[in-house]
């Protein structure tokens, strides 16, 4: 016999045990469900996004209904807007008969349990597909683009929006939405600030959906490069003096790192999102029979966990919570 006090393998030996050193649980009250709309009649599939389509009213209303009998409580709303729609000034992003005030409005009279998540940036109405408003030398303009940005948080919190979400990574957007709200009374309308969003390659399959990708050069001068990590900490540290009530990691699977440093350097809960081409990876390898799709979500939904995060934006929400439903 060898001479062995430490055997780690002793509380892993049955299904008990296991369960007494589990650190991290995975849960579907910490999913946000991300669904887009369009205008149009019918669904559309997303090729790239499989399982995930364009919504039209009365599909957003059952997904809605069943992501709630399913457990999932929260859902983000991103709209696929006509392209008769898109213009430089992105106007429409603050049009209250627009697409997302519209669905919020329809959704909440439904469905007041359900919490709603809106995105606020400007590429779903901008005629150039940037998060920003884009200036003649093809430059993205920072404060004029907020005043944009106020008056579609604002718009999107009058339509009944529980928590306005700016994705757009423009400086000082958390301070000036927050102020405009409170404002206009809207003091208890939460803010998830997309914190360190990163220049990522892997919102691929979601620059299709809503043929929202940049229609002229990239968004390295507002998204961050993903060879960073100090920078995410300097954003955390603004955002949250801004107000923000919650802050994001964005993609979560590569940035896993970054997710673990900001949950030591803020007392804010941290929202990571899985994107869509994290989702679109594991479930091409999935149809093909190479990954088990069931276990494979799982676990990077539940290495997101471990890593910092509370809360999960992910495709995968209905489907994780009745794969864990089903134990
Ligand atoms: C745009 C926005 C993007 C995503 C969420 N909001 C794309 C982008 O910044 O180009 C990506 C989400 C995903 O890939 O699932 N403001």
């Amino acid at each position: 016999m060898i001479d062995m006090p430490q055997r780690p393998r002793r509380n892993r030996r049955n299904p008990v045990m296991r369960a007494f050193n589990r650190e991290t649980e995975l849960s579907a009250d910490r999913f946000i469900y991300p669904l887009f709309l369009h205008d149009g009649d019918g669904s559309i599939p997303i090729p790239s996004m499989p399982g995930c389509q364009r919504h039209d009213f009365e599909s957003l209303i059952s997904e809605a209904e069943g992501a709630l009998s399913d457990g999932v409580n929260a859902i983000v709303l991103f709209p696929a807007v006509e392209e008769a729609l898109k213009t430089e000034d992105a106007e429409e992003s603050f049009n209250p008969e627009g697409l997302i005030p519209r669905a919020i409005r329809e959704l909440k009279e439904r469905f007041p349990e359900l919490t709603i998540v809106t995105d606020v940036a400007l590429d779903p109405y901008s005629s150039m597909g940037h998060d920003g408003l884009v200036s003649a030398d093809g430059c993205i303009l920072n404060d004029e683009t907020i005043e944009v940005l106020v008056k579609q948080a604002v718009c999107q919190a009058r339509a009944g929006a529980d928590i306005i979400s700016p994705s757009d990574m423009m400086d000082g957007r958390v301070g000036a939405i927050r102020s405009a709200l409170d404002d206009e009374g809207f003091t208890e309308v939460a803010i998830l600030a997309y914190t360190a969003k990163y220049a990522s390659a892997f919102y691929g399959p979601f620059r299709d959906a809503l043929d929202s990708a940049p229609r002229g050069g990239d968004k390295k001068t507002y998204q961050m490069d993903p060879a960073n990590v100090r920078e995410a900490i300097r954003e955390v540290e603004l955002d949250e003096a801004e107000g923000a009530d919650m802050i994001m990691v964005k993609p979560a699977g590569p940035y896993l790192d970054v997710i673990s440093l900001v949950r030591e350097s803020t007392a804010l809960p941290i929202a990571a999102y899985q994107v869509s081409g994290e989702y679109a990876m594991l479930k091409a390898a999935s149809e093909r029979g190479w990954l088990d799709e069931r276990s494979v979500a799982l676990e990077s939904l539940l290495g997101i966990r471990r890593a910092g995060a509370d809360v999960i934006l992910t495709y995968y929400a209905r489907a994780a919570a009745r794969w864990l439903a089903a134990g």
